[in-house]
């Protein structure tokens, strides 16, 4: 056995705590920063309330941030931190606008357009303008994550760039900020939470550290996750998700995801799911899939949860998603049987290999298909 984990990220849990982000900045020594946020947050006030929170700290803004970040998006935020001459970044918003600004921050310092470092095989310098994340949905951990999910459309590629410049070097997590996520979103943010645990537990390069945060962030969502789409202002069910969601991107940051991320990323470019969504589209049948790997060790991991087994857990999930109205069925995200073997070929994303069980194009048509019983 061989391991090593490393987490290189502050991180500040506090309910309301956004409001002392002046203090924080203060004591950091950071004095003329960048929001990086969506547009969500211009329209909903927030945006204007963490401006004054940070006590004139701030000194622009991108809030053109949209879901699925574009390279254009990240690249016209690391021009605006240089023309700034910023010495910090905010990111406000969910792994959207965390991605991108995390993205613009390494990019700002190493130079040149960030598609040279997305797919062109360009290293990154390993500076980067200090960024502060603060998360607002529950959600992807970008904010204790290295890595950066970005689209490029010219291309037709959303691919993840990573580099240990991309930690963030404050994670805020104030739950309040969540209180406002519209249920759908909460639903698919928390499933894609879920997703990071059991993932992290099951991919090929699991590590015992690991282990335990997955299993804990599988707890939290397994028991909250309910709670807090149906009642957005459940601040106890909104603290335990993002209690959840920042452990999970603990978990997974290290052992990397594996099959249903991998499987995502055609979901959400070819027929619009959103993040959470897409990875929960084979989460549950991959629970089976998995099941009896290494010695079943995902079985006693389900039982550890009150399960009866893998399978029993991934039945629950089932039962989660249609409760929440996320897409189940191939017919429910609009994909036709002929599609399959195209969309299986999309499916070859690096993270793929990380499955516990080799799967092919043949077994991934074969998962797909099985969406249409459950
Ligand atoms: N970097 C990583 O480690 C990592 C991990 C998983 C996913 N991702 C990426 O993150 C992105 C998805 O992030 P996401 O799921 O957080 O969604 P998101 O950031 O795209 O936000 C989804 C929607 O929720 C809205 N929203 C966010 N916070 C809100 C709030 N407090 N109140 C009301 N509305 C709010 C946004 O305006 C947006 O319309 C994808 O691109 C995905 O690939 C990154
Ligand atoms: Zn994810």
């Amino acid at each position: 056995m061989k391991w090593t984990y490393i987490q290189p990220v502050e991180i500040i849990f506090e309910t309301g705590g956004v409001k002392r982000l002046s203090a924080l900045l203060e004591s950091r020594g950071l004095t003329k920063g960048v929001l990086v946020c969506d547009p969500f947050f211009a329209g909903s006030g927030l945006l204007e309330a963490v401006l004054s929170y940070a006590g004139g700290k701030l000194a622009a803004v991108y809030a053109s941030v949209t879901p699925n970040p574009r390279i254009e998006e990240a690249d016209a935020c690391a021009a605006l931190l240089r023309e700034t001459g910023a010495d910090f970044a905010v990111a406000l918003g969910g792994g959207s606008a965390m991605d991108c600004a995390k993205a613009a921050c390494a990019a700002a310092l190493s130079g040149g357009p960030i598609v040279g470092y997305h797919t062109g095989g360009k290293k990154l310098s390993g500076a980067a303008v200090p960024l502060i994340a603060i998360p607002t949905t529950a959600g992807t951990g970008s904010e204790v994550t290295c890595v950066a999910v970005l689209s490029d459309e010219a291309q037709g590629v959303k691919a993840p760039i990573a580099d240990n410049s991309m930690y963030a070097r404050l994670a805020l997590i104030d739950p309040e900020l969540t209180l406002s996520v519209p249920p759908r979103v909460t639903a698919a943010t928390g499933l894609d939470v879920l997703s990071h645990a059991l993932e992290a537990f099951w991919s090929r390069n699991h590590q015992p550290i690991c282990d335990a945060l997955a299993l804990r962030a599988a707890v939290l969502v397994f028991e909250n996750l309910q709670r807090a789409f149906e009642d957005g202002d459940d601040i106890d069910a909104r603290e335990k998700m993002c209690e959840a969601s920042v452990i999970a991107g603990l978990a997974f940051t290290l052992p990397k995801t594996a099959a249903s991320h991998a499987c995502s990323y055609p979901l959400t470019n070819l027929y619009g799911l959103p993040h959470g969504e897409a990875c929960a589209f084979t989460l549950d049948l991959l629970c089976a899939v998995n099941a009896e790997a290494e010695n079943g060790r995902l079985n006693a991991f389900a039982r550890q949860l009150g399960f009866g087994g893998a399978r029993q857990m991934g039945a629950e999930i089932t039962r989660l998603k249609k409760l929440t109205g996320m897409r189940v069925t191939l017919a429910d995200a609009g994909i036709d049987e002929a599609d399959l073997p195209a969309l299986a070929e999309k499916c070859r994303h690096p993270n793929l290999l990380n499955n516990p069980v080799p799967l092919d194009d043949a077994l991934l048509i074969a998962l797909f298909r099985r969406t249409k019983s459950l």
